[in-house]
């Protein structure tokens, strides 16, 4: 109830009265009052005046349930497009982690859609078995759930769409400060990564039972931990602005679903394709692909429909990197 009243408003551009949220509600005025006094207690800035309501006037930097969920609910009372629900943790180990729980306990397709969010990881988890570092109250650290019906060939792609999404979230905030995407998803601004991206699967050969597409994003951090000071930043650090985390949260759900649908609509990246390669730092760019058996030097020349990397050795010959770790020279310390 605290998330419709928020979300009403929101979604007014003036003063709600007490009798039109118990009206619509079907609460009593002792029930409104008590609502609004638990948003004012989590910093909430609202307004009261006798005989016309409440108006709210400030919200905190906070990624509650109730906080981005009022941002995503349509005039229906239900979550736009694919959203379904919003999990949130003041601490988790990884919400990586925590989708995959929910997602192995339920065993059914009615999480699709679901989204974990943490004020902080204490195991937050990078590509590769790394540490993804993800202090208090500065980032967001969120996984969303999907039980998609494609191929299990196609999950990565899935990876891309939220790239593009993160890096439009990211470019708004980031007023003039050009960024740019390094293949297939960390966001990069000034030659340094400010958000990464870990998509794990559960499937068979032919049928997913899940994936979780999980995102970090550095917002408001002030200091980086010195072991990833050479190669991370901060949108604070590059543009000096603090942002609030639930406006991108919510920016980034809008931007998402857009992207999504496209990708539903063709099953590849074709509607997607021309819009990555604009903002891919790769694109023309010497890259290093290492795979476990061997390595491919040559151009990055961007990326096709299914999300590959199209890399153009010195021969001439093409080739396509499906995953992998590539590096571009020039970026993060390849020489
Ligand atoms: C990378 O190595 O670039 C990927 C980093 C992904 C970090 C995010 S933070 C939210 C989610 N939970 C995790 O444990 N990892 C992802």
């Amino acid at each position: 109830m605290k998330t419709q009243i928020l979300s009403a408003l929101r979604n007014a551009d003036t003063y709600v009265s007490g009798q039109m949220l118990c009206e619509s509600f079907g609460i009593s005025r002792t029930a409104v009052w008590k609502y609004v006094n638990q948003l004012r207690d989590e910093g909430y800035v609202l307004d009261s005046v006798p005989n016309r309501g409440y108006r709210i006037i400030d919200y905190p930097d906070i990624v509650t349930a109730s906080e981005i969920e009022s941002r995503l609910l349509n005039a229906d009372g239900k979550m736009k497009g694919i959203f379904n629900k919003i999990v949130y943790f003041e601490e988790t180990d990884s919400t990586n982690n925590q989708a995959k729980l929910a997602a192995a306990k339920k065993g059914d397709e009615s999480l699709h859609g679901t989204l974990y969010i943490a004020e902080r990881q204490t195991g937050g988890r990078g590509r590769r078995g790394r540490h993804w570092v993800s202090p208090t109250g500065s980032g967001i650290w969120m996984s969303l759930l999907l039980q998609p019906k494609i191929k299990p060939e196609k999950a990565s792609m899935l990876t891309i769409v939220a790239a593009l999404a993160v890096m439009d979230v990211v470019q708004t905030v980031s007023g003039g400060i050009s960024c740019g995407i390094k293949w297939p998803n960390d966001i990069v601004m000034n030659g340094k990564k400010i958000t990464g991206i870990l998509t794990e699967m559960s499937s068979e050969l032919d049928y997913i039972h899940y994936v979780v597409v999980g995102i970090g994003i550095n917002v408001n951090i002030t200091e980086i931990d010195p072991s990833i000071r050479d190669i991370a930043t901060s949108v604070y650090l590059e543009t000096g602005r603090k942002v609030k985390r639930s406006d991108m949260v919510a920016a980034f759900s809008e931007t998402f679903l857009h992207y999504y649908n496209d990708f539903v609509q063709t099953g590849d990246l074709s509607l997607l394709v021309d819009r990555y390669n604009e903002r891919l730092v790769n694109a023309g760019r010497d890259v290093k692909a290492v795979y476990a058996d061997g390595e491919i030097v040559g151009k990055a020349l961007g990326i096709n429909a299914e999300g590959e990397l199209i890399i153009q050795r010195e021969d001439s010959q093409k080739i396509t990197v499906r995953s992998g770790e590539v590096s571009v020279r020039g970026l993060y310390g390849y020489v």
